[in-house]
């Protein structure tokens, strides 16, 4: 998978991108992420990325032209690159579009600045994306958690396959509840479940977990979840037990 992020920071995506599992998956050659400075693409010696708004209004908005010429830059040697442009204006993301996303092979993620960004700029993106409904200083931070979240659906990223089966949301549920050592920490004790080796019973377990945990915090998730007879039955009792029928 190949990212080309066009910002006019840089060094923002350095240290998110040099550790843990992202800094070892380009190492391995899994991922390659390009940073490319708008600026570079920017006319005049001056190289003036930004401007003043038509119509008046605060703040400075992100000129068109040198953020088009570094997409059609990149579209000049992969016309198959699938343009995103990081905006709280965007889809909000969620992992069924990280899924689909792990499945191309190149993604150019366009960060935007200040208090905006030229309206034609969206003439030239594929898609626009939105990591949560709250403003960021800009998309740099946006793009770093989307190139994380792409790469490890990557075959060979996580290490242990199938370890991205299991999470939170891939399922459509929230993860049941983990443990490690020590069996009990000043008097937290690991459940009993967990310890009797019985692989089947622990596999129910943890799927009645995941339900009570996502009925608990997220119920919204519940309405697309893919969801057995015994799942929703489980669920009622859930309910029952809460009182809240
Ligand atoms: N840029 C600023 N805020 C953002 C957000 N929430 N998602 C994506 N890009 C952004």
């Amino acid at each position: 998978m190949i990212f080309d992020i066009l910002t006019l920071f840089p060094e923002m995506f350095h240290s998110p991108l040099e550790h843990s599992i992202l800094g070892k998956a380009r190492k391995e050659g899994l991922i390659k992420v390009n940073l490319i400075n708008i600026r570079d693409h920017a006319e005049g010696r001056h190289r003036v990325t930004d401007d003043y708004p038509y119509g008046g209004g605060k703040g400075m908005i992100m000129k068109a032209e040198p953020i088009i010429k570094g997409v059609q830059a990149i579209m000049s040697e992969d016309p198959g690159a699938w343009v995103i442009l990081m905006t709280p204006q965007g889809t909000p993301l969620k992992q069924e579009a990280v899924k689909r996303l792990a499945q191309l092979s190149h993604l150019v993620l366009i960060c935007g600045r200040y208090e905006g960004i030229d309206e034609r700029v969206r003439d030239f993106v594929n898609e626009e994306i939105c990591i949560g409904d709250y403003v960021l200083t800009g998309g740099e931070p946006a793009a770093v958690v989307l190139v994380d979240a792409v790469s490890r659906l990557i075959p060979g990223v996580l290490g242990h396959e199938g370890a991205a089966e299991d999470d939170s949301f891939s399922q459509g549920l929230l993860e049941y509840p983990q443990f490690t050592r020590p069996r009990d920490f000043e008097g937290r004790r690991v459940p009993e479940m967990l310890l009797s080796g019985d692989h089947q019973a622990i596999e129910r377990w943890r799927r009645r977990e995941a339900l009570r945990r996502t009925w608990e915090r997220r119920p919204d998730l519940l309405v697309k979840a893919k969801l057995s007879k015994e799942d929703l039955e489980i669920l009622e009792e859930l309910k029952g037990a809460s009182g809240s029928g």
